[in-house]
Parts: C-alpha cells; structure tokens; sequence
C-alpha cells in the first residue's frame, strides 16, 4: 500500500515512552515493577457493591450526556466543601470517561488549528498528544528540580506569543510527585489574568497528599472564571478500570466540552457513575487508608533512593518518586534500561514525561511495601556497580 491513509498528526504521534517499555517488561519473570501508574488496591468494597448492584438492578442503559445529576451534585458539594468553589450542577459539571476523555474533549472544544498550549512539564505523557490531535500546538515548558517541580510564573509568561490560547497544569503532579502551594499558584495566576489564558488544571490526584493541603486552581481568586477544572476517581478511590472522571468549568466554556462529548462518548459507563456517587459520598475513609499506605511506602523509598546515593525531592502528592540518576553518567534511557536487564526492576524513564525529565526516572510506590523493599535491595546491587 503506498497511499498514506492515516492523518500527518496522527502517523507523527510519538509512541508512550511508557508503553514501550511495558511491552518489553511484560515478556519477563521475576520483575518488580515501580513502573505502574495505577493504584495497586482493589476499588474498595462499598463502592464495588454499588456498582454491582447498579449493574444487577437494571442500570444498564445510557445516562443523560452530561451523567446522573446525583453525581454532577456530588461533585458539586465534595468541591464546596473541600476547596470552596462553587458550580452548578445541572450545567457546569461534565461527567467523562476519565480524566482522559475531559482533556480530550477540553483540546478539541477550544483549539483552533495552530493555537498553543503551554504545558508544564514533565506531565501525564497524554497532554501533548491531546494536544495535536486538537489540531493545536503543544509549548512544553520544562520545570526544575530545584523549583520543586513546580512552573515558574516568570517561565510562563516568557513562553507566551499571540497563538497562546491555554496553560495546561496538574498538580499533585505525575511523574514529580510535586505539589504546588497557593502562593506558587497565585503568581501563575497573575499571569493567566493578564494575558487572558484558559487554565486547565488536572487535579486528578487531589486527595493524594501528604502533609500538605491541596489548592484548587479555580478557588483562586478571579480564576474560576478561566479555568477547566479536571478531576476524577481513578487514583482517589482506585477505579482506574472503572473510566468515570469529570470536567467543571463556567457554563460558556463548559457547553463547549460538553458537545464534543455528546457526540463520541454519548454518556460515561453508568453502573460507574453509580459507584462514583458512593465513592465521592462516602468513600473519605477509604481514601485516609490507602493514603496512609502510600505515605508509608514513599517515606520508605524516598529515603532509600536518598541513601543509595540517588537524590529524589520528596514528592508531597500522587504515587511516585522522582529521583535524579545523573550520578550513574548514564542517560535515564539507559539506566531504566540496565536496571531491567540486571536487576529485573522496572521504572519509567524520565524523558518520557517531556522536557525537564532527562536525568530522572519514575518510580511508582502504588505496590506492595515489600515489592519497594525488595526493589530497593536490588537498587542497591545496581548501585554498587554503577554509583
Ligand atoms: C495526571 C494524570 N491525568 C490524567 C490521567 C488519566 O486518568 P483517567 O483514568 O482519569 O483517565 C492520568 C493517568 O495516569 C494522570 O496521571
């Protein structure tokens, strides 16, 4: 066949770094795997069972296209209540296949073709593919380790041209594990303000914190108004496979995504949006468990990586640790590369997340506390060879 059938912009996607190494990683034996971008924990029981018995009592049809206004109302109260926002329901709140589909939807509903996006990076390997699938342009904006992994506002409006439309954010941040403070936020909101920016905010890991409070971008001041708020229950309640997430913007921009919607989702699963009602109800404790347990295996490989001579900022939110492995002279390609070989550990090369994540890698800490003590010890082998 020599006619080129696929689309430019979708020939030209690059693969996920993250992909590729899992393919390889799921041909061997014996290997621990830090690689894992998903909860370890089963999706808790009372949530389970909601979604069963949804499933077994008949809801096996579609929803209205925004979701169940039960759920559009529990979202709406979980955000009042936690970070004092406040939307409507009925016409402010998107209920999506995940945080994937709210950032697929949100691209497509704002970008004419050749507007920009600056993207805080290292990131979701997702955003800039959404992106240029949007027919946009993604401006990768690398932050720094001695940043904290969190944008500068400076950066940010030295990025900006006339094409910039939107800022894309997402804290507690995948891979980093950063977690940005109010004061960090307002100064990026200063910026947004002034040059008229939609933010897009991803705050999929909000619950998933540690010692630190969680700030909503859009209970800023001014910047509810401008913001696309993205949130959801796959890392929160441990319903990765469940596909249930949502999108809360002001009602001009949210019709918008909601259209796009309308037309290639028609509606998310329902059996869960049942269970994420019963999720974001009544799931907190279930949450504290899991967050407790993530807090005592970041402690222990956060303080292990240090002790083995890899320094790695301590990560406040999500599930990952983010250690430098420059001391090894090896690129982060080839040291996640020789780490599988020789010592069957699997982490995730840092450039796969965008500019700013050369020189690290990302180890999750979503499995068991002694699979990490386990990885660690074998760490520590590699480290004796090549430290
Ligand atoms: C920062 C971030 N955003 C979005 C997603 C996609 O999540 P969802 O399961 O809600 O589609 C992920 C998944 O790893 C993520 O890490």
């Amino acid at each position: 066949m020599n006619k080129q059938y696929l689309a430019e912009k979708v020939v030209n996607l690059k693969p996920s770094g993250i992909r590729k190494f899992f393919d390889i990683v799921a041909t061997m034996q014996d290997v621990i795997s830090l690689g894992i971008g998903e909860p370890d924990f089963a999706t808790p029981n009372p949530i389970l069972e909601v979604g069963v018995r949804s499933l077994k009592s008949g809801a096996t049809h579609y929803t209205s296209n925004a979701g169940r206004i039960g759920l559009r109302q529990a979202i709406a109260e979980f955000l009042n209540t936690h970070y004092g926002v406040d939307y409507h329901p009925a016409d402010e709140i998107l209920i999506t296949v995940g945080v994937s589909e709210a950032l697929y939807a949100t691209m497509t509903a704002l970008l004419n073709p050749g507007e920009e996006v600056v993207i805080a990076t290292p990131c979701f390997v997702a955003y800039q593919a959404e992106v240029i699938l949007a027919g946009g342009v993604p401006v990768e904006l690398p932050t720094r380790v001695d940043d904290k992994f969190v944008l500068r506002a400076n950066d940010l409006e030295a990025a900006i041209t006339p094409q910039t439309k939107a800022l894309l954010i997402g804290y507690p941040n995948n891979p980093t594990g950063a977690v940005a403070s109010r004061e960090e936020l307002l100064e990026i909101a200063k910026v947004a303000e002034k040059h008229d920016l939609i933010v897009i905010s991803d705050e999929l890991y909000d619950q998933l914190i540690y010692g630190v409070s969680h700030v909503c971008f859009a209970s800023l001041p001014n910047m509810r108004e401008r913001t696309i708020l993205l949130g959801g229950f796959s890392k929160n309640y441990a319903m990765t496979g469940w596909r249930i997430g949502f999108a809360a913007a002001p009602k001009e921009l949210l019709t918008g995504l909601a259209r796009v919607h309308q037309y290639t989702i028609m509606c998310a699963p329902t059996m869960a949006q049942d269970a994420a009602i019963e999720a974001i109800t009544n799931g907190a404790t279930e949450v504290e468990i899991m967050r407790n347990e993530y807090d005592r295996r970041r402690k222990l490989i956060v303080g292990g990586l240090n002790e083995l001579g890899l320094p790695t900022f301590e990560p406040r939110g999500a599930f990952y640790a983010f250690p430098n492995i420059g001391v090894t002279g090896m690129d982060d390609e080839l040291f996640a590369q020789r780490l599988l070989d020789e010592e069957k550990v699997a982490v995730v090369p840092g450039s796969a997340f965008g500019a700013g994540g050369e020189g690290f890698v990302r180890c999750s800490y979503a499995t068991a506390y002694e699979k990490i003590e386990e990885a660690l010890r074998r760490i520590k082998s590699f480290m004796r060879r090549h430290g």
